[in-house]
């Protein structure tokens, strides 16, 4: 089926909003130091661009989630791929995002590292789809709210493919 790409978010924009994001959380964290969590394989780029543009000291870790299997709606069903290396106790924790949808992905996450007791923890996704909510989430800070449709690049991916793009576009098929 024919494919096609609408720009929604220039790369320009991108980087000015993740400038904007890393001051905010070098702000927050007061000098402290911090773990970065990427989760796989979406914020790839978001984690990269935000940990450079960030003074605070800072570890980084990921962890990687399955619930889409290639589909364009999410399965709910939230598997651990992969977990941190990184024992989070005591520490100040960041969850990297790179898009909340329903929102089951995100407080599966919450749950399960809270049990861990780090000593704060946060969450910053790039965007955010307000309208997709199935389960009401706790997002700190998001990039940009965005409408309720498939958005690739700058990390995000159908089937694996459009993470290489430098911005954000609507997928749209036909
Ligand atoms: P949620 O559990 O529905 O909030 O979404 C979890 C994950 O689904 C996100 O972290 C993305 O990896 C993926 N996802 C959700 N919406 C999109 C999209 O529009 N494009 C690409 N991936 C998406
Ligand atoms: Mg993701």
């Amino acid at each position: 089926m024919a494919e096609h790409l609408e720009t929604l978010i220039t790369e320009e924009a991108l980087q000015d909003r993740v400038g904007e994001l890393a001051s905010t959380l070098d702000r927050e964290l007061a000098g402290e130091p911090v773990v970065l969590v990427g989760v796989l394989k979406g914020s790839l780029h978001f984690l990269s661009d935000l940990a450079r543009r960030m003074k605070s000291d800072s570890q980084i870790d990921f962890m990687q989630t399955s619930s889409y299997h290639g589909r364009k709606s999410s399965s709910g069903i939230v598997q651990i791929r992969k977990d941190l290396d990184i024992n989070i106790e005591g520490k100040n924790v960041i969850i990297v995002e790179d898009v909340v949808d329903t929102g089951i992905t995100l407080n599966h996450l919450r749950d399960l590292l809270s049990t861990r007791k780090p000593k704060s923890f946060k969450v910053v996704s790039l965007l955010s789809k307000a309208g997709a909510r199935i389960v009401s989430t706790k997002i700190e800070h998001v990039g940009f709210d965005i409408p309720d449709e498939f958005v690739v690049g700058y990390g995000l991916d159908y089937e694996e493919r459009f993470r290489n793009l430098p911005y954000i576009a609507i997928l749209r098929e036909g």
